[in-house]
């Protein structure tokens, strides 16, 4: 628990609204593999961390609600009645977003003050996003008892992106954040909804994050069009998702989709095996293999689902050639952001000092490094 924000959220909050403020964390997450993999139904293996949103919340005593992003300093007044969407996928979406599917589920609030600060690094494929519409959900749910289950809460976080931020997201995220569990990462099967939670044990090896910093333009529109593709594949098979398609049905539609398409929808079916490789080499505890599983899912992410840059390659490439880092891969949507790396624990120093080191000569710029907790999901602090 980041302490400090805890504070400077509440003092905040009393100072502004002269009320005790209902305290919520929600947490980012990370993504051990299982890419692009949820809204097609299939397999993702993620786990909350212990960076997140911190959000100070209460009902309002005017006639408005607002709600204030404290690191960016700017706060928004609006009434619950006259809400839409804000043009350039503001931060203020994610909120508005899901009083707007409160509403669709014909339940109208009362007017609001929301507070929040977080220590999640933006755009850095972490998922703040799900975090604080989570985080705004789960407040939301406590502040005026709507008695939603997290079930329901993430489904209207996950709606909110859909149509308030526009990008057509599957569920990996608001799942990872809401349900959580410490020391932990899960198997989740995005079609059953049923996940399996395994404490994470690597021996001498652990995780760690290499931000590129950068996050490229185009990212949401990208990301529709991979989801669209999977669509079309699947419509071509007559069945809903990519889920129940083998290589074999894939290659009866090789005349009718280009080859382009076809190694998207290769690369789901193939990443969705290497997850479930992942479960049985991490219960084999066979680190290994888990580390060989990550390279393959960047080259597959890189080179057939086209989801990553420059900086993502040449931070997985620069890995490579250490031993002491046996598995990395780009995370999260792509196009940015971090890869994770499982590298040797006492080994980590030299090899994070020459990867940033070539990083800074190549792009000029710096990435950093973070190493993180798995934690439980969004609550009440
Ligand atoms: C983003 C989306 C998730 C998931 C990942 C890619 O983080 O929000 O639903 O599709 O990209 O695995």
């Amino acid at each position: 628990m980041n302490l400090e924000l805890i504070k400077k959220i509440k003092e905040k909050f009393i100072e502004g609204f002269k009320k005790e403020p209902l305290l919520v964390f929600s947490p980012g997450r990370i993504n051990l593999i299982g890419e692009h993999t949820d809204y097609n139904e299939g397999f993702v293996f993620p786990a909350a961390i212990n960076k997140g949103i911190y959000i100070a919340i209460q009902e309002s005593s005017l006639a408005k609600s607002s709600i204030t992003a404290i690191d960016r300093e700017e706060t928004y007044e609006f009434s619950i009645e006259n809400i839409k969407p804000l043009k350039d996928s503001k931060w203020e979406n994610y909120v508005l977003g899901v009083i707007a599917e409160l509403k669709k589920r014909n339940i109208i609030i009362p007017e609001f003050n929301l507070i929040f600060s977080g220590d999640i690094p933006i755009g850095a494929g972490l998922s703040s996003s799900a975090a604080l519409e989570n985080g705004v959900a789960f407040g939301l749910n406590e502040v005026f008892n709507l008695k939603f289950t997290k079930e329901e809460l993430i489904l209207i976080s996950q709606q909110a992106e859909h149509n308030y931020v526009g990008v057509k997201c599957g569920i990996m995220d608001q799942y990872a954040s809401m349900f959580g569990k410490l020391g932990m990462a899960f198997h989740l099967d995005c079609k059953s909804m049923e996940s399996v939670f395994y404490t994470i044990n690597l021996k001498e090896f652990q995780l760690l994050l290499i931000n590129s910093n950068v996050k490229h333009s185009l990212v949401n529109s990208a990301y529709n069009e991979r989801r669209s593709v999977c669509e079309k594949i699947a419509k071509l098979l007559n069945t809903k998702s990519l889920r129940d398609v083998c290589k074999k049905d894939l290659d009866v539609l090789k005349s009718k989709i280009t080859e382009e398409e076809y190694q998207k929808g290769l690369y789901v079916l193939e990443e969705n095996e290497r997850t479930v490789q992942f479960t049985k080499a991490l219960l084999d505890e066979d680190v290994e293999s888990i580390g060989a599983l990550l390279y393959e899912s960047h080259k597959g992410l890189s080179e057939q689902y086209k989801v990553s840059c420059d900086e993502l390659d040449f931070l997985v490439k620069e890995a490579k050639k250490f031993k002491a880092i046996i598995g990395a891969r780009m995370m999260g949507g792509g196009f940015g952001g971090c890869t994770i790396n499982i590298i040797e624990k006492n080994k980590k120093e030299q090899c994070v000092e020459e990867i940033t080191r070539a990083y800074q000569e190549q792009f000029n710029h710096n990435c950093s490094v973070y190493e993180v907790t798995l934690e439980n999901g969004t609550r009440l602090i």
